[in-house]
């Protein structure tokens, strides 16, 4: 039987091509996540599958796919997936780390240029027409230098945002499992207890995975820990942020503002969090450059065709 590859997003045609060489390759041309009924019924003939942080893999898609062989993950993220019950099938899971940790690192870094600095707001304010003029006392922002940098989980992408607070004269702390020495960082950071990162941070960026543990990890008694002047910054996954309790604490002005490019129940955004204009809402951009996306397909691709082989894959979900 012919191998079959089911992509549940366009790639870059350089990418189709190269699956092309491996396998028919079924793409869904549609626009926005494939609808479930339809993922289900096309997924019974594939070997192999790209998937999206959009698509839901669990007991219903797996049972529904007989022959799957592989999971191309496409992105690093992979609480989507049922990972023990794919791997129960001898479905291997693959992920795309690495490709997308500057472009992740470099959103952050906008996001905490922004939300100190006030851009996103005096943007609204210009287009109302609200602008009347240069003040001196105008939309004051928070200047980073001298400030700690709180780095919530220590990984690849925690990393490489730690590796730029020193162009802005920041310090960093961070709390995770993994100590700076073991993570192989050449500059300063300080580990934390999760609380001590929380009390003495001016600025809380969050690169942890989504886990049972981490599930709102940041609720109402976070916040309350946070300094009244410090900012949070999240990358990651919505649901380590419990949102109402973040509108809660800005109307509370337990924390200066939060900068957010992921949510709870995308494309939904909690409501009480639109009324603030201390908060950036980004759409889930943290990967989203050509260059990356470009090398997360490939990525994708390349661990889809090295299974369906019989090699092992490039980057499987340890
Ligand atoms: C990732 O790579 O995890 C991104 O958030 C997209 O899923």
């Amino acid at each position: 039987m012919a191998l079959r590859v089911l992509l549940t997003r366009r790639l870059p045609s350089s990418v189709i091509d190269t699956l092309k060489q491996h396998a028919e390759v079924d793409v869904y041309e549609g626009t926005d996540a494939m609808p479930r009924t339809e993922l289900i019924a096309r997924i019974a003939d594939k070997q192999g599958v790209l998937t999206c942080i959009t698509d839901r893999v669990d007991d219903e898609f797996l049972d529904a796919a007989p022959h799957l062989k592989v999971i191309g993950n496409f992105g690093v993220g992979y609480n989507h997936i049922d990972v023990p019950a794919a791997r129960k099938r001898g479905v291997v899971v693959t992920n795309t780390p690495d490709v997308l940790t500057d472009a992740t690192a470099e959103l952050t870094w906008a996001m905490i240029l922004d939300v100190a600095r006030r851009v996103s707001e005096g943007d609204r304010l210009i287009r109302r027409g609200g602008w009347a003029g240069w003040r001196p006392d105008f939309l004051l922002g928070t200047e980073l230098r001298g400030k700690q940098l709180g780095i919530v989980g220590f990984g690849r992408i925690g990393r490489a945002v730690a590796e730029k607070a020193g162009a802005f004269g920041m310090t960093v702390a961070y709390s995770g499992r993994r100590g700076a020495k073991a993570a192989g960082v050449s500059f300063p950071a300080r580990q934390v207890s999760f609380d001590e990162l929380l009390v003495s941070s001016d600025v809380l960026t969050i690169h942890t995975p989504l886990t049972p543990e981490t599930t709102h990890l940041f609720d109402k008694r976070a916040f309350a820990r946070m300094k009244r002047t410090a900012f949070l910054v999240n990358t990651s996954r919505g649901q380590v942020v419990d949102e109402a309790a973040v509108a809660w604490a800005l109307g509370e002005r337990l924390i200066a503002g939060a900068a957010l490019d992921v949510f709870e129940n995308e494309p939904q955004v909690h409501p009480g969090l639109l009324a603030f204009e201390n908060v950036v809402l980004v759409p889930h951009l943290g990967s989203a450059t050509r260059e990356t996306r470009t090398a997360m397909a490939d990525l994708a691709a390349r661990n889809m065709i090295a299974v369906l082989s019989g090699q092992p894959p490039l980057t499987p979900i340890p």
